[in-house]
């Protein structure tokens, strides 16, 4: 969630400041982006050189950077280049400032002109916390929608004990994740996929499969979850391994992949079979390994369960399915007949003809055939920008 945003992190003059050092290494460690500021006051308790160096940017505590040449600091763009600013810790002085909208050094000024949503983290003695004006403070801010990240209790500074330490770095980082995942746009979506291969045992070592990596369904589970989903991708038999805060569970066969595949859809959002399920298995297979004068010439099939079928009869509501058809010719008319027939929402068609498109590779080339009658053809990307493509038209399909 935090992978590609850009954090503000303004620090302001408390002992907590320390912390500031962990938080911001915490939320580079999940993929964020950060720039600090810090108040004059902040920095008798950390140094710049602290946050600079780990952040691989200058910090800003001034309005100048050069006092001789006259070098300024923008601001107006610092505020405007966040995805949020949080400041972390704020002081009692800090919420006051904020409250009252006052503009008395560098941070104060990016919290005026900044855009993005500002957060709190306070940090304080237990007295000046619970104060009247403090609580006060704290009530008007959220009233005008800005989160506080509620200080923990616990030894403080003065060698008190209760409320009014700043949360710890990680749990401020959990909790930005969760921020942004309840503002992520498929936030509360459930949605299950099922991706790769099925073998279908003809003996202990032997089945019949296809060539199926999983590379698709993984890419679509990736960026799924990059956009607040909850995904749980059921995966075949695949190299690959889980993707991020994605809930995979692993299946040999057919039987299996359909078993937890119906259950899944129950309390599911969205269908996306990118599964290149077998559609037969053997009708008997051995449990030990057959030697070579015991292999049947000739194997008799049994037809397996279609699992986006099943899904298809079982769709109801605003649920949305989506298939996939894998040809190896043109295979228009046939994708449409299974639009229609699995009762989907739309169907993504790729075909072996077309070069890096299909099985294994790490690009694909799609068209998409909607229910409404709607098409689009793509050119060849890679699979993460498909997985894009397909989720952009998904997002159409979401009630609003
Ligand atoms: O895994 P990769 O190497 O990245 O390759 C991706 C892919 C080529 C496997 C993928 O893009 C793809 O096209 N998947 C569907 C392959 C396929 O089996 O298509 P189909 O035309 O046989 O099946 C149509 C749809 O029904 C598919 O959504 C399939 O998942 C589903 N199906 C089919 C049979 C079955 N028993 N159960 C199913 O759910």
């Amino acid at each position: 969630m935090l992978h590609q945003k850009k954090i503000l992190l303004g620090i302001t003059g408390s002992i907590a400041a320390y912390k500031s050092a962990l938080l911001a290494r915490e939320l580079q460690r999940r993929g964020a982006e950060v720039r600090v500021i810090m108040t004059p006051s902040a920095t008798e308790f950390i140094t710049p050189l602290t946050l600079a160096t780990l952040t691989g940017h200058p910090v800003h505590s001034d309005f100048t950077e050069n006092k001789d040449s006259g070098e300024w600091t923008n601001h107006v763009e610092l505020g405007l280049w966040g995805d949020a600013f949080l400041i972390a810790p704020a002081t009692a002085q800090t919420l006051s400032a904020m409250v009252s909208g006052t503009c008395d050094n560098f941070l104060m000024a990016v919290h005026l002109s900044s855009r993005c949503p500002v957060i709190a983290a306070p940090a304080m003695d237990l007295d000046m916390f619970q104060h009247e004006a403090t609580q006060s403070n704290l009530k008007i801010l959220k009233s005008r929608g800005v989160p506080i990240i509620e200080p923990e209790s616990g030894a403080l500074a003065s060698g008190l004990e209760g409320k009014g330490r700043m949360a710890e770095p990680e749990s401020i980082a959990n909790w930005l994740e969760n921020w942004f995942r309840s503002k992520a746009p498929l936030a509360e979506k459930k949605v299950v996929i099922t991706a790769g291969p099925t073998h279908e045992p003809i003996d202990a070592v032997r089945f019949i499969s296809n060539r199926s990596s999983g590379k698709m369904g993984y890419a679509l589970a990736t960026e799924l979850n990059a956009l607040g989903a909850d995904v749980h991708l059921i995966s075949g038999p695949v190299q690959l391994s889980a993707p991020a805060g994605v809930q995979v569970t692993r299946v040999e066969t057919a039987i299996e992949m359909h078993t937890i595949a119906l259950k899944s859809f129950e309390t599911a959002d969205i269908g996306i079979a990118t599964a290149a399920v077998a559609d037969y298995r053997a009708k008997s297979s051995s449990s030990v390994k057959l030697h070579r004068d015991e292999i049947p010439t000739a194997i008799q099939l049994q037809e397996n369960p279609d699992i986006l079928a099943d899904w298809g009869k079982r769709k109801r509501g605003t649920q949305v399915l989506i298939g996939f058809a894998l040809e190896t010719d043109e295979g228009v008319e046939s994708a449409k007949s299974k639009l229609a027939r699995k009762n989907l929402d739309f169907i993504v068609l790729n075909s072996t003809q077309n070069e890096g498109a299909g099985f294994g590779t790490d690009t694909n080339q799609i068209s998409i055939f909607e229910q409404n009658g709607k098409s689009h053809i793509f050119d060849l990307k890679s699979k993460k920008e498909v997985a894009r493509d397909i989720v952009t038209i998904l997002l159409t399909h979401l009630p609003q």
